[in-house]
């Protein structure tokens, strides 16, 4: 085959941070160089970031994402050059600089060549977006899931249903809650709705009050204080709520009961289950660890399923991917976040916090992560 001006003149090398089997550390070694599907791009990434679901899917194994087929790559954010386009793709060119959600891990992929952790990633186009110039990869890479997780809760029919952003949005008059504005997915959750023209209320540390102010949220409120949830539902009187997106353990179960005593729209999109997953990778877990997580996973499912239901609240999980086969996709990835980030009405938050630069260093970064952040997202940078 003749080399195009789609395509690398030599099939370039590639080398991946591979997760061998379930519950195993990361593994460096190579790894296949794929071409891209019609509608994809390979990016040559300069840069990867963390997220929980990289250390969850590694301890846990197999209650979520029980799927996946191994040896496979992780990792959702990648940031680099396209290095080839598809057959259909004609908003990119071999050379530009971007960003891109990896989406290797979902079912319908099951895809090791679409995993982030490794030097060449093919990524939907749908879920591409042009870096600014002056944007340097470490800083773009902290947005990709960031983004797509919030705007499947914000905009989705299915969820809040909230009008899109655009550069000039018209305030609609309603406020939204945002349940942990200074996670990764809380942050961008503030910036997208307040470029859609709604007012943010949200809850952060102290020591992040300012952090989330800088992103456009009017109030926030310490989620640690033991009157947070009669201070929301106060501030909420004379405010027409237009749903609550729920970010961080006890979100859920908080935002039901301010939603619960509001005006407005009766509805929490909710991207954190009500049980905690970290425990499970501990070398001293019990034998029953992982069949009692499930149980009571399911029963506080139920137990908020009910709360909501009983009192008139609609409840939704968020699965930050599902915008790839809707309009959202499109309303974000080309139509709003391009010009955002050149123009900088968007930020690229929250500020990463580089603890690497090769491959080698995924693993301990994920294991940075899953020690806690905060109001930071955990990046290797790649030569
Ligand atoms: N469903 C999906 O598709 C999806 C996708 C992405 C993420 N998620 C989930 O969304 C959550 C956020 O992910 P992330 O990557 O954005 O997290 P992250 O950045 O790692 O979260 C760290 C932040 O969590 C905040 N926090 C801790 N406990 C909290 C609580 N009880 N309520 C509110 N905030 C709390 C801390 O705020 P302070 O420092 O201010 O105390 C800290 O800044 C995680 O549970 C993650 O698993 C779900």
């Amino acid at each position: 085959m003749t080399a195009s001006a789609n395509t690398p003149a030599n099939t370039p090398a590639n080398t991946a941070a591979w997760i061998p089997a379930k519950h195993a550390r990361l593994e460096v070694g190579p790894a296949p160089y794929t071409r891209p599907g019609p509608d994809q791009l390979v990016v040559r990434n300069r840069a990867v970031a963390i997220n929980p679901l990289d250390w969850i899917i590694q301890v846990e194994g197999s209650l979520p994402y029980g799927w996946l087929r191994y040896p496979t790559v992780l990792g959702a954010d990648v940031a680099g050059e396209v290095v080839e386009v598809g057959t259909d793709v004609t908003r990119f060119r071999v050379g530009d600089r971007v960003l891109g959600h990896a989406v290797g891990t979902d079912k319908d992929s099951n895809n090791a060549a679409e995993g982030a952790f490794q030097h060449y990633t093919a990524v939907s186009e749908k879920l591409a977006c042009p870096v600014p110039d002056a944007m340097p990869f470490e800083d773009a890479v902290v947005l990709p899931l960031a983004v797509s997780t919030a705007a499947c809760g914000l905009f989705q029919t299915s969820h809040l249903g909230l009008r899109h952003p655009s550069s000039h949005p018209e305030a609609t008059g309603q406020t939204v809650l945002v349940w942990g504005g200074s996670t990764s997915v809380g942050g961008n959750a503030v910036q997208l709705a307040v470029a859609a023209g709604y007012e943010v209320v949200t809850t952060a540390s102290p020591r992040n009050v300012d952090y989330v102010r800088a992103l456009g949220a009017s109030l926030v409120f310490d989620y640690n204080s033991p009157t947070v949830v009669p201070d929301i539902i106060e501030a909420f009187q004379g405010r027409t709520l237009a749903g609550a997106i729920a970010f961080g353990a006890t979100s859920a179960a908080s935002c039901v009961r301010i939603v619960r005593k509001c005006r407005g729209k009766k509805f929490v999109a909710l991207a954190t289950p009500p049980v905690s997953f970290e425990r499970l990778g501990d070398p001293d877990r019990g034998r029953f660890a992982h069949p009692r997580l499930l149980a009571r996973l399911i029963g506080a499912n139920i137990a908020l399923q009910f709360a909501a239901r009983t009192r008139g609240i609609g409840l939704k999980y968020i699965f930050g991917t599902t915008l790839k086969a809707n309009e959202v996709g499109t309303a974000i990835y080309r139509d709003f976040l391009p010009a955002a980030l050149a123009e900088g009405r968007y930020l690229a938050a929250p500020k990463p916090m580089v603890v690497g630069k090769s491959l080698d260093d995924i693993q301990r970064a994920m294991d940075v992560q899953r020690g806690g952040v905060s109001a930071a997202k955990v990046v290797v940078a790649l030569p």
